[in-house]
């Protein structure tokens, strides 16, 4: 038998914690810890710079392979020999709520061609870049109604309560023809299946109240009496056409409802919180607001709020950096590490509103790129050009020590921005 002497199983584990910092004894809570809020886990760098694949341990004990390069991001997702059907076994699941959640109510974001390709056709129109751009004065008017409520209030305040959230919420509802003043109820329950944290219990529970409670009802009210929103349309093309069960229905409507609000909103307050935090690119944009498009892919870029990783399985076994993923393994594409590689943006932790970064990952990449792009560009350019117009004083109302940011959420992001101006 071999045996280790104290220095060889020193050595041993510090190989297996760099492998794996999630292994046996640690906390198997994924994502690994920050150092630094406004930058990815610094095990991620190494791993990229280590040139190799490695494994990280999950919450039931399973391992996926983790994808930290650029190149490794967008060979995975674009290669159908992975799978992003959550029932297939294999499939890494973040905690033991979603599994449930995904599970019973499926929609399209977790689904395979042809049933994905299907789903996704009935709403791309909706959300089409012309469309979105139809809708932008809406959204100016949106943020600047909110922007008023502020000043009328005064500091300080919480931006994330009196504008991050309400901007994507109101957006998303009226598009959907989802009553605003119900988004109490639906966020909470958003909230508890978006968390690393929710039980099984929890999330049926929410998933229920949200799916059964709430949105069936909302679909047939709609089928009754259909007015000019997106599910109205989906009512009358998709369900009464036969295309679409309502069961489908009702699974769609929550990944819509969902989808469009909590990365809109971090986004939104973590990109105010590293603006105030690099002044003179707030100032930047103050002088020269024809770089907010550009600004905002590459606030897009350092930030990347989807912490938790794009979800695959292996369908076949594909090779990749001298590695065999075998079939039937997880694998977590990590576009908050793609979007930091070297190979692909030069001094990648720098933040630099000038750069060149729309090829950024943080949208995800292939045939589940992100529907709703236009929408969330547009209320993130919108947001932060009148942010910087109207409150050009605006600063933190706390030391930034004092700051709790979201560890525990699928979509990172911070609980409170105090803010005065
Ligand atoms: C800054 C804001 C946003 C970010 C960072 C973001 C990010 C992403 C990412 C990374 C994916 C890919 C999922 C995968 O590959 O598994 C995705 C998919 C999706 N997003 Fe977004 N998203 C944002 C805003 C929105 C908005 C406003 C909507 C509006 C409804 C939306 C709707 C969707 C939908 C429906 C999908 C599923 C697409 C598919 O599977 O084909 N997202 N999003």
């Amino acid at each position: 038998m071999l045996t280790m002497n104290s220095d060889q199983g020193a050595q041993a584990q510090k190989q297996n914690e760099r492998q794996c910092p999630f292994g046996a004894g640690a906390d198997p809570a994924f994502p690994p810890p920050r150092r630094n809020p406004t930058d990815p886990p610094p095990y991620y760098a190494e791993l990229r710079e280590s040139g190799k694949l490695a494994k990280a341990r999950l919450w039931d004990g399973s391992e996926a392979w983790l994808i930290t390069c650029y190149d490794d991001f967008r060979a995975v997702l674009g290669d159908r020999r992975f799978s992003a059907d959550i029932s297939r076994p294999g499939y890494p699941t973040v905690n033991a709520g979603m599994k449930e959640a995904r599970g019973s109510y499926p929609s399209f974001i977790t689904m395979d061609a042809p049933r994905h390709t299907q789903h996704r056709r009935m709403l791309t129109g909706e959300f089409a870049v012309k469309r979105m751009e139809a809708y932008r004065p809406r959204i100016v008017q949106i943020v600047n109604e909110l922007i008023d409520a502020m000043e009328r209030r005064g500091g300080p305040l919480d931006l994330v309560e009196h504008l991050a959230l309400p901007i994507p919420s109101l957006a998303i509802c009226e598009l959907l023809g989802v009553p605003y003043e119900d988004h109490d109820f639906f966020q909470e329950q958003a909230k508890v299946m978006a968390s690393h944290n929710t039980s099984v219990e929890q999330a049926k529970a929410a998933s229920h109240a949200l799916c059964e409670g709430y949105l069936r009802s909302l679909i047939r009210k709609k089928r009754a009496d259909p007015q000019d929103d997106i599910l109205s349309r989906l009512v009358v093309n998709q369900l009464c056409a036969g295309h679409l069960s309502e069961d489908e229905l009702v699974s769609l409507s929550r990944l819509l409802l969902i989808a469009g609000h909590e990365t809109t909103a971090n986004m939104t307050a973590m990109g105010s919180l590293l603006l105030l935090q690099h002044r003179e690119q707030w100032e930047l944009l103050r002088e020269d607001p024809g770089l907010l498009p550009q600004a905002v892919e590459e606030i897009l870029r350092f930030l990347d709020p989807t912490h938790s990783g794009r979800r695959r399985v292996a369908l076949e076994d594909v090779e990749l950096r001298g590695e065999t993923i075998r079939a039937g393994e997880g694998v977590i594409a990590l576009s908050l590490s793609a979007n930091r590689d070297q190979a692909a943006f030069p001094e990648p932790d720098t933040f630099d509103i000038r750069r060149e970064a729309r090829h950024h990952v943080a949208f995800g990449y292939g045939v589940h790129q992100c529907l709703g792009q236009p929408l969330a560009r547009i209320e993130l350019q919108t947001v932060f050009s009148e942010l910087i117009r109207r409150l050009p004083g605006l600063r933190l109302a706390v030391g930034k020590e004092t700051l709790r940011f979201k560890d525990e959420m699928f979509i990172y992001g911070i609980k409170e921005l105090p803010v005065e101006w």
